[in-house]
């Protein structure tokens, strides 16, 4: 299936990358959220780092005007489901996911492809609620997204083969290196990268080292681009709380148990860099 237009659902930092990649591409997208402040700042966002592409010249005045002309934001759901392919990109709850493929469901054409961007719930769980799984995939994307090569390819048990080609097709075209996934808790990276965040928590919490302690160890012993703490600011520490919270329970093992640590500063609102607080100060910083 060939595909045009993007519905993006979410304007968080995820669906603002996804966004902005897929216009950089050439898709016309509709962007949507249920808070119209955060829509709008997600736009003023994407038009920033157009601008600073055109800056440091990487691209042109005209280009970017060329891109953002294929970004409006959606008025409502029904309009942005009459897209050729909708990716979800809202928050890790399943509940909500739930609702929102529901409803997609409802309004979309039968053709339309539903993706998520999901972290860790099943791709095979989301499909099931809609009339159409096997034209359910997930399409995972890595923060930030403009940036980072890797898109996991999620096959749920009932994809079916023409949506996956779609899927890694898609991955391709934005620029991306598209890696083939089992419908797993928190697939691969994050089934990896989550413990280790998880750990560095631990760390902390045993007073083993400081934050900045923990993280200069894992930069220079590992060549890390970021500590694990700096990162989990930065991917949000209600997200990691919430694939952590994935992987305990659909894998049963204690391994995978969330630091009380992390859920206090989750309970503190203190959610990382976007709060402008979490396990580092982000409060001088513009967002
Ligand atoms: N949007 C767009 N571009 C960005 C960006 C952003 N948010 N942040 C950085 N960049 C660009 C910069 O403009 C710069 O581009 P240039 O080379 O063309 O000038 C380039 O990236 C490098 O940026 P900087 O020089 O400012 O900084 P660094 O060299 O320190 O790189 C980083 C920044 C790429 C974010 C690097 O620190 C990094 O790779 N960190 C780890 C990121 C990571 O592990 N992500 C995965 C998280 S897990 C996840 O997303 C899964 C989810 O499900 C939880």
């Amino acid at each position: 299936m060939k595909i045009k237009k993007i519905g993006v659902v979410g304007a968080g930092q995820m669906g603002t990358g996804i966004a902005q990649t897929a216009i950089q591409f050439g898709y016309q997208v509709l962007l949507r959220d249920n808070s119209e402040e955060l829509t709008k700042k997600s736009l003023s966002k994407i038009e920033k780092n157009l601008s600073r592409l055109v800056e440091k010249g990487k691209m042109t005045e005209e280009q970017k005007k060329g891109q953002l002309a294929l970004l409006q934001p959606s008025p409502d759901l029904r309009s942005l489901a009459q897209s050729d392919l909708v990716i979800e990109a809202i928050s890790e709850n399943p509940k909500i996911k739930i609702e929102l493929f529901r409803e997609l469901d409802k309004l979309a054409p039968k053709e339309t492809i539903l993706a998520s961007n999901t972290s860790s719930i099943s791709i095979t769980m989301l499909g099931s609620v809609t009339s159409r799984p096997e034209q359910v995939i997930g399409i995972h994307f890595f923060n930030p997204v403009p940036v980072m090569k890797l898109v996991e390819v999620v096959r749920s048990l009932r994809t079916s083969d023409a949506t996956f080609q779609t899927a890694m097709g898609l991955a391709e075209s934005m620029g991306k290196t598209p890696v083939s996934v089992k419908d797993s808790p928190a697939f691969v990276v994050n089934r990896i990268l989550l413990p280790m965040i998880n750990e560095a928590i631990y760390v902390l919490q045993e007073g083993i080292t400081d934050a900045k302690g923990i993280d200069s160890a894992m930069k220079m012993g590992c060549n890390h681009p970021m500590g694990p703490l700096e990162l989990a600011d930065f991917v949000g520490l209600d997200t990691i709380l919430a694939v952590l919270e994935v992987l305990y329970q659909d894998m049963g093992n204690a391994k995978y148990h969330p630091a009380p640590l992390l859920r206090k500063y989750v309970e503190a609102g203190w959610l990382g860099r976007k709060s402008g607080r979490g396990f580092f100060d982000y409060s001088e910083q513009k967002q």
